[in-house]
């Protein structure tokens, strides 16, 4: 295992490069308000761990009142129950006999619920269930965003699967699940809100017409960093599941708030520490954080304090950038903080999280569930 870049006590300046710093006291504060704002509306919070990948970070959640974490693959919610997580949704579908396996088997050991959006899937999961002599909660996904993405359409459809979901052995059905991901980064934030109301509508439709047949839902979650608000305040979700909220990224920087201005809910707490490595011409460098370091897929990172910058090439281990018309402010050996465009991809790139708290190392974290993506 790669071993970290820094150790307890060092000062900032001395953590080697690249490296995955968290700010504890922003950490501490965004699990602080989401935690607040879910028992303000009188709703769950169930944050995503795919965002963080780390039962230390997860048990922080807990002890502000979270009842648990999803996860998207069954080896994250392996890593979590060994890190003492208890209550653990896979907000996703899981598909394969030896996954099924594991996931009936962990069933044993935590409180565990599943999504489902065919019914083979619910037979095979049914199956393993028995086979272990499990119980697993079971949540039937509905698409409320119309896109090619994962659930059954709202309405009959949705109907069809809880019913054979409750007849089944082993499985017991639980609610709906219905997560409009594209909402969350629409930039309006009045768009944003009609997209939801639309999904909230499908989403309360579905569940009066299975209450209707017999088919309590008790349980209706979803929700993201983009329209957590909307969500708990709907009346017809009783949980979110957010999971950007603790970092937050360049990309949720883009989005808008109600009244036009920036969405600051939740502060940048994740950084990518970089060295600059190069300085080309006096208008440019070269850092040594570069595609292996942090994700591009929404976009190249932030420069913190440097909004003005440009990206003009990288590649694996190289970060290239300008400031046109003006000199470069860092030397070489400088150290920066970039905020990545994307947090979750960027966590899995590291093996370490280095906490910061007052320019100082406080923590040194695992990111134990990295590459966990079977
Ligand atoms: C099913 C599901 N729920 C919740 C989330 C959390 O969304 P966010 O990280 O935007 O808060 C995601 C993220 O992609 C997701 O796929």
């Amino acid at each position: 295992v790669n071993s970290p870049p820094a150790s307890i006590g060092l000062s900032l300046e001395l953590v080697d490069t690249p490296a995955l710093l968290v700010d504890l006291d922003a950490l501490d504060e965004n699990i602080r308000r989401m935690a607040q704002a879910a028992s303000s509306y009188g709703v769950r919070l169930r944050p995503h761990a795919k965002t963080h990948k780390s039962p230390l970070i997860a048990l922080r959640q807990i002890a502000h009142g979270a009842v648990g974490v999803c996860c998207q693959k069954v080896g994250e919610a392996e890593v979590m129950a060994l890190g003492g997580v208890m209550d653990i949704l896979i907000a996703n579908e899981i598909w394969g006999a030896s996954k099924l396996a594991r996931l009936a088997a962990l069933a044993l050991q935590v409180k565990i619920a599943v999504c489902v959006d065919d019914a083979q899937n619910v037979a095979d999961l049914s199956a393993a269930a028995e086979a272990y002599d499990a119980n697993i909660e079971v949540l039937v996904d509905i698409n409320v965003i119309g896109d090619i993405r994962t659930g059954v359409e709202p309405g009959e459809s949705a109907l069809r699967l809880a019913s054979k979901v409750a007849s089944c052995p082993g499985l017991h059905f639980a609610g709906l699940h219905a997560y409009a991901g594209k909402a969350q980064h629409i930039r309006d934030y009045s768009t944003r809100q009609s997209v939801i109301k639309h999904a909230v509508e499908l989403v309360a439709t579905t569940r009066n017409l299975l209450e209707q047949q017999g088919l309590q839902c008790p349980w209706i979650t979803g929700s993201g960093t983009g329209t957590y608000r909307l969500e708990a305040s709907s009346g017809v979700y009783t949980e979110l599941q957010a999971g950007s909220y603790i970092f937050m990224d360049a990309d949720y920087g883009q989005n808008l708030a109600a009244d036009g201005g920036p969405y600051r809910d939740f502060e940048n707490s994740l950084f990518v520490y970089s060295t600059i490595m190069s300085r080309p011409t006096a208008d440019s460098a070269v850092l040594d954080a570069g595609l292996k370091s942090s994700s591009f897929d929404s976009g190249p990172p932030h420069i913190c304090g440097l909004p003005d910058v440009e990206w003009v090439g990288g590649g694996d281990e190289h970060f290239n950038v300008r400031t046109p018309g003006a000199r470069f402010p860092y030397a070489l050996g400088d150290k920066v903080r970039l905020i990545p465009g994307h947090c979750d991809p960027t966590v899995n790139m590291h093996d370490w999280y280095v906490g910061v708290r007052n320019e100082r190392v406080e923590a040194i974290w695992p990111v134990a569930a990295r590459g966990c993506s079977r």
